[in-house]
C-alpha cells in the first residue's frame, strides 16, 4: 500500500479521503463496511490514548487482515504524536502513516523534530505518509459548552513554505477557524477560506490536511475540498453516533448479555456516519 500515491490521487481527483477515528475493533469493522459498499478508499486514524486503548501491534494486525481481505486502498494513520518516540513505536510496528503534531513548540523546534521524523520514517519506507501541522487548533474531540478561537491560532501562509522546504513533509494540517470536537449550543465554527487559499498557494504540492471535521458546515467542507484539502479527519461525529446508539440499545433491551447483539446498533450508527462523509468527500468510487 503506498500511502503517498493514494493521497496524491485524491489530490489530481480534486476530492478528499476521510480519516475516521478508532479505538475498538467493531468501529473499525464499521468503517471498513462503509468503504466497501461505497468503493472508497479510507484512512483509520488512532491518538496515542486511541491506540494505547487498541494496542498498537493489534491494530496494524486489524487493519493489514482487512487490506488483504478487501483489496481497499486503507491507511492506518497515528494521529497527532506528541514526540520521535511516538512515531518510531508505530513506524517500525507498521503503521502507513504517521502525523507529528509539532503546532504546540516554537516553529523552530516544531521543524527540527519534524524534520528528523521525516528522515526516519522515510529511511523505513519511502511511501509512509508524514504530516506535519502549523496552526493552532483549540479543544480535543469532545461536546464543548464554549471554545474560542483567536485569529492568531491561525496558520501563518508565510510559516508554510519554510516549514515545507526545511522538513520535507508530504501533508499539511491547517487551522482554518477549525477545531476539534463539537459545540454543543452556539452554531460550529465557520472555515477562513480565505486563508486557506493563501495557504495553498503557499504549499504548492504538499497535500493539505482538515483536522476537527466534525460539525463543520457543509458547504465549508465542499469549498475546501476545491481550494485543495484532500484528507478531512473525523471523530466526535463517530464518538457520538456510537455512544448515542449504545445507550438507546442497552436502555430498550435491559436483559440482553450478547455483546454481537448489544454492539451491533453503534457500528450500524458509525457506519451511516462514514457513507455520509464519504459521499460528501467524493471519494466514493475511488478506491
Ligand atoms: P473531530 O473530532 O472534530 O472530528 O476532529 C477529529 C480530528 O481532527 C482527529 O485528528
Amino acid at each position: 500500500m503506498n500511502a503517498v500515491r493514494i493521497m496524491k490521487n485524491a489530490k489530481e481527483g480534486k476530492y478528499a479521503i476521510g480519516q475516521f477515528n478508532v479505538s475498538t475493533d467493531e468501529q473499525i469493522t464499521a468503517i471498513i463496511e462503509a468503504a466497501k459498499n461505497l468503493n472508497s478508499p479510507v484512512i483509520i486514524g488512532t491518538s496515542e490514548g486511541e491506540r494505547d486503548f487498541i494496542g498498537v501491534e493489534q491494530v496494524v494486525a486489524l487493519v493489514d487482515t482487512w487490506i488483504a481481505k478487501t483489496g481497499l486502498p486503507i491507511i492506518l494513520n497515528a494521529d497527532h504524536c506528541k514526540s520521535f518516540d511516538s512515531v518510531k513505536e508505530v513506524v517500525d510496528a507498521g503503521y502507513l502513516g504517521i502525523h507529528f503534531d509539532g503546532s504546540g513548540l516554537p516553529f523552530e523546534e516544531n521543524i527540527k523534530i519534524t524534520r528528523r521524523i521525516v528522515e526516519y520514517a522515510k529511511n523505513i519506507n519511502s511511501s509512509i505518509l508524514v504530516e506535519g501541522e502549523l496552526g493552532y487548533l483549540p479543544g480535543g474531540s469532545d461536546i464543548h459548552k464554549e471554545i474560542k478561537i483567536k485569529l492568531s491560532d491561525l496558520t501563518q501562509p508565510e510559516e508554510v513554505k519554510d516549514f515545507i522546504r526545511k522538513t520535507g513533509v508530504d501533508s499539511l494540517a491547517v487551522a482554518i477557524g477549525n477545531i476539534h470536537g463539537m459545540k454543543s449550543e452556539s452554531d460550529d465554527p465557520h472555515l477562513h477560506l480565505d486563508r486557506l487559499k493563501q495557504i495553498q498557494q503557499a504549499a504548492s504540492d504538499v497535500l493539505l490536511v482538515l483536522h476537527g471535521g466534525s460539525g463543520t458546515p457543509v458547504k465549508d467542507l465542499e469549498e475546501a475540498i476545491k481550494l485543495g484539502v484532500v484528507k478531512i479527519n473525523i471523530n466526535t461525529e463517530i464518538r457520538l453516533a456510537y455512544r448515542t446508539a449504545l445507550q438507546k440499545f442497552l436502555e430498550e433491551n435491559l436483559s440482553e448479555v450478547k455483546s454481537y447483539k448489544i454492539l451491533s446498533p453503534a457500528m450500524e450508527a458509525v457506519q451511516k456516519v462514514v457513507e455520509a462523509k464519504i459521499k460528501l468527500f467524493g471519494s466514493e468510487n475511488k478506491a
